[in-house]
């Protein structure tokens, strides 16, 4: 492979000694082992299982089989000089009805995936919950249900008195808007609720699990550094005409800050997004004092930027993304617009709440058609988004932002939740039929970088 400009005039170094390099996963996407070893039912087992949720049908019953290969794939991060690991904890794995009975057999899993990682001198990042809810706790009204937050205080507690002699750095929850609003408005990701009254519970009740959450690890193990992710597009309207503009800033309340900001202690952004006078509804007296909380850092996690315009036709929100496809822009496999300022952008943003300690870039990466070619993936195009999506980062740290690590995502093509395995996002290449796995061009250039 040739050497691009940016190779040559990249250097990790750029970035200081402290900062920190991951690659980042979660369990649903890569473990498989649906149903091994005494694991329970998560909602995204229930969906996939459903018609037509999945494009093409694919499921997760064995992805990546992570789950048997973690030692090999463990081995390629350390090939590729990655000394960070973020992964998940597969909640259904460790409590098979949610609460209650523990599975001494998915506690065992995970200690051999970090002491593992340990062994091979990789640090494990956890996020407690990237989206699998037990399927048990979803009959019961999931995130809808108020009681979701002592289930979750249960799971919460259970990771951290199981690993927290070993895990320094937490996550409480990845992406929250995400799994809220494809989960319980649109119903397009899994439970497949969808409609305003459940999106609205799920939101405070995802806000307090999150506080209870941090309250818990930071109690139990007051030496980890304690965070939680969220996902963040750059807005901008389509012309600068007021209505235009004014939908821009409902759309950017509701994508960037319906979650931040709670828990920042500065309250739902009511103001900018009206609809959301109806949480009101589901706030006790107390909640306001177990909302906010004093984070270590924030993840954010960024692939593009969205362009958006009034229309009268959308309820709730009164604005309308105008898609990427029509607009003339270098697209991933997702139908992403690839813009990397937009990570600069987000981290801008971020650094201006003087609430938010450090920030972390938890997730970026992106989806591309690959074809293998005698043993070799030439991912040009993924190189590049890397790489300039890097150098804005580079930016925004040389400008000042508290600005303190970056992962990629992901480490191996792996089940793209409702898109499947359509779109491959991995710096190194499966073949999910026979579990090849082959380092792209892209990993390998990481690797470089971070030799
Ligand atoms: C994020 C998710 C992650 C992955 C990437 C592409 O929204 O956190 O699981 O699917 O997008």
């Amino acid at each position: 492979m040739e050497l691009t400009d940016q190779d040559t005039q990249f250097h990790k170094q750029l970035f200081g000694p402290d900062f920190i390099w991951g690659v980042s996963t979660a369990a649903f996407q890569i473990e498989g082992a649906h149903d091994a070893d005494g694991k329970g039912e998560s909602v995204w087992d229930a969906f996939t299982a459903k018609k037509s949720k999945i494009l093409n049908a694919d499921h997760a019953r064995v992805t990546c089989d992570f789950y048997n290969r973690y030692q090999e794939d463990i081995d390629l991060i350390k090939e590729l000089n990655i000394p960070n690991f973020r992964f998940s904890i597969s909640w259904a794995r460790l409590l098979p009805s949610g609460i209650g009975q523990v599975n001494q057999a998915g506690i065992d899993y995970y200690n051999r995936v970090i002491n593992y990682c340990i062994s091979m001198g990789i640090e494990p990042w956890v996020t407690i919950y990237h989206w699998d809810l037990p399927q048990v706790l979803e009959q019961k009204g999931g995130w809808t249900s108020r009681e979701v937050i002592d289930w979750f205080s249960e799971f919460v507690t259970l990771c951290a008195k199981s690993f927290g002699d070993r895990v320094k750095h937490w996550m409480v929850m990845n992406e929250p808007v995400v799994f809220t609003g494809a989960g319980y408005f649109f119903g397009i990701h899994a439970p497949g609720r969808n409609g305003i009254r459940n999106f609205i519970p799920a939101i405070h009740h995802v806000v307090l699990s999150i506080n209870a959450g941090g309250k818990i690890l930071r109690k139990l193990l007051p030496e980890a550094q304690v965070g939680t992710t969220f996902s963040c597009s750059q807005i901008e309207p389509l012309t600068d005409k007021p209505r235009d503009v004014a939908a821009a800033v409902r759309a950017d309340a509701l994508i960037n800050r319906l979650f931040i900001e709670p828990l920042l202690g500065l309250g739902y952004p009511v103001n900018d997004l009206p609809v959301l006078k109806s949480l009101q509804k589901y706030i006790k007296p107390g909640d306001e004092d177990n909302m906010q909380f004093d984070f270590d850092f924030i993840g954010i996690q960024n692939y593009t930027r969205e362009i958006v315009k009034y229309s009268f036709f959308t309820p709730y929100i009164g604005a309308k993304m105008v898609k990427a496809e029509n607009r003339n822009v270098e697209l991933t496999a997702m139908r992403w617009e690839v813009y990397p300022p937009s990570i600069y952008h987000m981290i801008k943003k971020f650094d201006a709440y003087p609430q938010i300690k450090s920030i972390i870039i938890t997730e970026n990466g992106a989806a591309f058609p690959d074809t293998v070619d005698d043993n070799a993936v030439h991912d040009g195009k993924r190189l590049q988004y890397l790489q300039n999506y890097i150098a804005q980062v580079l930016k925004a740290k040389n400008e000042g932002c508290k600005l303190n690590g970056y992962f990629v995502w992901t480490l191996t093509d792996n089940f793209e939740w409702a898109e499947g395995y359509h779109p491959r996002f991995g710096l190194i290449h499966v073949d999910h039929a026979t579990q090849q796995r082959i380092v792209k061009d892209s990993g390998r250039w990481y690797g470089r970088f971070l030799k």
